[in-house]
Formats: structure tokens, C-alpha cells, sequence
């Protein structure tokens, strides 16, 4: 065994070597990318895909998105590693590393600790609500600690566990800056509105992970996990870097933004193949990249991100080739399969009450109307009469895949490869829920997760001289908004994932979500308006 080190891989990749152990974490290294190939590590990390790299003792893996999961990587490693994935209310990943033939799979639950050697361990720590099933991973390795938070909002309260756990401050703390999703980038909004959305969404982010930051104080904090870049010239122009703004910021704007609000954070931006001594946690530069920058120009930029395409040519070709245009029976297949998804849970049905209507282009498309809820789903094959509360348009050869079950329909949606309209222009948890879940006893832990809530326990709010006493827990996915709770303008934001409530009412604004009770109000003498 060498130096105890962790080597950044690129987007959420890491592999730690402690003195007894060889880990890899959320490797995602295999030229195809992900989501339909859409998406690849940014920048190209594939000068680090060696067979020594590769010759690990285990692979622990936090989620079944494809960035994280790197099936084809997984398939080509030998059977004595074990893959190592956190349990959650659905066995997706399990039944996919079967279906590549993995047969070391080991099930971790919350906290739960797997032996790495006479001292060093690693656990998970999944979300607490079931909605997402996102976890971090914590290490622990000699002396040091790492937390690998990638894609999950694990809450104040589980990080000062996980503290306790290691028995001392984190040591390094990777953290997702850089949000994925399809909103807004994929609705029909004009310019100006689809960057003030951007702007929320992005700043939002910034702000949740800076108080988690503040209040955890690891030695070394490290932004990572995003963003991707898109190389398939449909998609092209959604990379970051090409113009100001965007939902993709990039690691070093998350960093810089760091040094800004927290100046005493030690904090290290990492690119595929730079490394962190465990020792003294200096960091070690990969020469790979001398002569480049994150902060480059958009035309310097939009000219490293031609000529990765042009490499990746091949693969995203396949992914096209792997997608082919439907020969007959879409429609059927569709009408199947969305009523099949009607069948799983009433209390998301109930939910979601809307029309969803899809616009498929391409042999054998049409305009196909979802009526959603309360009790069932029914689909019109003639539809497109009538209000629509979401619009989806896409080529018939994605949702294909969809239907024909090829592909999750997350990944999908990932793939931003759709465009979307929703009216009245809210957030559906539920929708999305039922849509990238799709399994049945996912969708009852969330009901359950719901129901246990305690509707009793508040938490306080003083805004404009009155007080605002109001459930504690975010009817969303249930942050403690005590912790994760600001008032801006007058409307109480939860920076889990920046839902907005009216504190008179507890309405939602921003999203279809339950409201919080709102318990009392009393005039206080003070005022006092919180932002981060
Ligand atoms: S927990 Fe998601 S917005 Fe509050």
C-alpha cells in the first residue's frame, strides 16, 4: 500500500487509500457518459482510467444515478470486489449491479459500519426523507476522517452525528454545489425569466451548503460532483461556461463563494487525478493539467468542450444508435405503461391530480393526454383538447425507452433530452416522485416518512415585529427548518430545496406541497429579517 491519499476522479469520483485499504467511491469513468448521452465528466477525466486505479479492495457506491453508478466500469472489475451501496425502500441498484453481473453486493443501512480493516470503517447516511434516495458516505481511515456527501442534503443534525462517529472534527468534506436538474433549463421560458429562476436556484444551493459548512467546519472542504458538461450538439449550448449565469456553476465559483462567506474555511477545488495527502492534507497537483483553468473565457471553453465531443463521437452516437426511432405500438405501449404506474400508490395519486399531456414527435408519436388521480391514471391517445397542467415534448425514440423499459424514467428526464411547460407553473414533488421511483414500496416509505411526521413541534419566525410561531418540520421532505428555515421578503424559504411558504396562510408558492400549520402569531417589539 502507498501514502494514505485521496485522488479526485472527476465529478463525484474519489479513490482513498488508507494503509490497509483501496477504495473506490462513485467512480465514473467509462467513456459513454450518462442519461442517453447526455452527460459527461467535466473536465475529460480519462487520462486517470488506469489498470492501477482500478485494482481496489472496494467500491462503495451512494445512488443509482449514472453519474454515480458506473455500470459498465462495475461490470469490467473483478468478482472479488465487493460493491458496497446504502439500503433504501427500493432495490434498483441491487437488481441493476445483478443485471451486470455483480455478485458481492453489500447492503448497508443507515449508520450501519463496514469493517475496512482493524480500524478504519465506512457507513452511510441516507436522506432522511424516502422521496430521495441519496446518501453520503462517511470514512474513516487511520487518523482521518473523510465525509463524501456527493449528491445528498444530509441535515445539520447528521452531520454533527456523523462528528460524533469519528469522534472529532471531519477532516475533508466533499460537497455538491452544483445542482442536476432539468429546471429550468428544459421549460419554455424566455431569457430573462429562466435566469432569474436560475439565479434562485443557484444562489439557493450555494446558501444551503455554506450554513451546513459554517456550522461543520471540516479541516478541508472540497466542491465537487458537478458540473457536467453536454457534448451531443443538441444540448451543446446548455454547458456552463459559455455565458454568465446558469444552475451549473462551476467548482470554482462554489469555492470562491466559500472563501467570501467563510474566510477561515480551508477549501481545495480539486480536477480529475489532483490528490489529497491524508497526513498533512496538502494537495497534490496533477501536471495533466498545467494550462488549464475552470476559469477560462467562453471561447476558450466552448474550444476544450469541441474537442472532448469530438472524442466522445463515438459514444454518443451509440447512445443515438441504442435509441432507435419506434417502428409501431408507441402509443399502446405508453397508455400501458402510464396506467401500470396509476396502480402503485392512491396517496401520490392524490397528489398529483393533473393532466399531463405529451407531445411526441417522430414515427408514431402524437398527442397523448395522462389524466392523473385521484385514483387511478387514465390515458387519452387522442388528447390535446383542454387544459394541460404540464406539457412534455420529446422525440418518440427517449420515451420509447421509457415504455419499453430501457430506461428509468429519471434518467430521462436527466437527459434533458424534453422540453416543458407546466401551468400553473409549480413544483410537483409527487409527480416526479411517482415518475423516477416507479416502484411500490419506494413510494409507501415516503407515505410512511409523511405520516410519522410530529405536526406538533414548532419552531419561531420574527418578521416585521410579529412572531410567527409554525410546524417545525418542512411539509416538503421534512427539513428542520429551525435549521434550514430563512425569511427573505417576508416569505419563509426552506433552503432544502428552496420551497417558499406564505407565513400567514403556510401556503406553498413555489410548489404543489403541503403547507406548514402556522400555530400563532403575537406583535413583537424587534424586527428582524434573516438572510444568509
Ligand atoms: S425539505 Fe425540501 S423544501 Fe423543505
Amino acid at each position: 500500500m502507498g501514502e494514505p491519499m485521496i485522488t479526485a476522479l472527476g465529478h463525484a469520483g474519489l479513490r482513498i487509500d488508507g494503509a490497509d485499504v483501496r477504495i473506490l467511491a462513485d467512480p465514473w469513468l467509462s467513456p459513454g457518459g450518462a442519461f442517453l448521452g447526455s452527460w459527461f465528466p467535466f473536465p475529460d477525466n480519462s487520462h486517470v482510467l488506469t489498470p492501477e486505479l482500478l485494482d481496489v479492495d472496494l467500491v462503495v457506491v451512494s445512488h443509482e444515478h449514472l453519474d454515480h453508478l458506473d455500470l459498465d466500469l462495475l461490470a469490467g472489475l473483478p468478482q472479488s470486489v465487493p460493491v458496497v451501496v446504502p439500503r433504501y425502500p427500493s432495490t434498483i441498484i441491487q437488481r441493476r449491479l445483478r443485471a451486470i453481473g455483480r455478485t458481492r453486493i453489500v447492503v448497508l443501512g443507515a449508520w450501519q459500519r463496514y469493517p475496512l480493516s482493524e480500524h478504519d470503517w465506512l457507513t452511510v447516511i441516507p436522506e432522511q426523507c424516502p422521496m430521495s434516495h441519496d446518501s453520503a458516505v462517511l470514512l474513516k481511515i487511520g487518523e482521518r476522517s473523510v465525509l463524501h456527501t456527493n449528491d445528498a442534503r444530509i441535515s445539520l443534525s447528521q452531520a454533527r452525528r456523523a462528528m460524533t462517529e469519528v469522534g472529532g472534527p471531519l477532516d475533508v468534506m466533499g460537497v455538491q454545489m452544483s445542482g442536476a436538474s432539468w429546471h429550468p433549463i428544459r421549460y419554455e421560458y424566455d431569457e430573462v425569466e429562466r435566469e432569474r429562476i436560475s439565479t434562485i436556484k443557484r444562489i439557493g444551493k450555494f446558501k444551503a451548503v455554506t450554513r451546513l459548512v459554517r456550522q461543520v467546519e471540516p479541516r478541508l472542504v472540497m466542491p465537487y460532483a458537478g458540473p457536467p458538461c453536454f457534448l451531443d450538439d443538441d444540448l451543446f449550448e446548455l454547458n456552463s461556461g459559455l455565458r454568465p449565469g446558469g444552475i451549473f456553476p462551476d467548482q470554482s465559483e462554489a469555492l470562491a463563494w466559500l472563501a467570501e462567506r467563510i474566510p477561515s474555511q480551508a477549501g481545495a477545488c480539486l480536477l480529475p487525478g489532483d490528490r489529497i495527502r491524508l497526513d498533512d492534507l496538502s494537495v497534490v497537483r496533477d501536471p495533466h493539467w498545467s494550462g488549464f483553468t475552470l476559469d477560462a473565457g467562453p471561447e476558450e471553453r466552448r474550444c476544450y468542450l469541441k474537442g472532448y465531443a469530438a472524442r466522445r463521437r463515438r459514444a454518443i452516437d451509440a447512445a443515438w444508435a441504442a435509441n432507435p426511432e419506434p417502428q409501431s405500438g408507441l402509443a399502446q405501449r405508453f397508455k400501458t405503461h402510464l396506467e401500470s404506474l396509476g396502480t402503485l400508490s392512491e396517496y401520490f395519486l392524490a397528489r398529483i391530480g393533473m393532466t399531463l399531456r405529451f407531445d411526441v414527435s417522430g414515427p408514431f408519436g402524437g398527442v397523448w393526454d395522462a389524466h392523473i388521480g385521484p385514483d387511478r391514471v387514465v390515458v387519452e391517445l387522442d388528447g390535446g383538447e383542454g387544459h394541460a397542467d404540464y406539457r412534455l415534448s420529446m422525440d418518440g425514440r427517449w420515451l420509447d425507452g421509457v415504455v419499453s423499459g430501457r430506461t428509468r424514467w429519471e434518467e430521462l428526464l436527466l437527459s434533458l433530452r424534453f422540453i416543458a411547460r407546466r401551468q400553473p407553473d409549480r413544483y410537483n414533488d409527487y409527480l416526479v416522485g411517482l415518475l423516477k421511483h416507479a416502484d411500490r414500496a419506494a413510494l409507501r416509505a415516503v407515505e410512511e416518512f409523511e405520516a410519522a411526521r410530529d405536526p406538533e413541534e414548532i419552531t419561531e419566525f420574527t418578521v416585521g415585529g410579529r412572531q410567527f410561531q409554525v410546524s417545525r418540520y418542512c411539509p416538503h421532505a421534512g427539513e428542520d427548518l429551525a435549521e434550514t428555515g430563512v425569511v427573505v421578503n417576508g416569505v419563509l424559504r426552506c433552503l432544502g430545496h428552496n420551497f417558499e411558504f406564505d407565513l400567514n396562510s403556510g401556503r406553498c408558492l413555489n410548489a404543489r406541497c403541503d403547507p406548514i400549520a402556522v400555530k400563532a402569531t403575537k406583535t413583537v417589539e424587534t424586527y428582524d429579517e434573516e438572510a444568509v
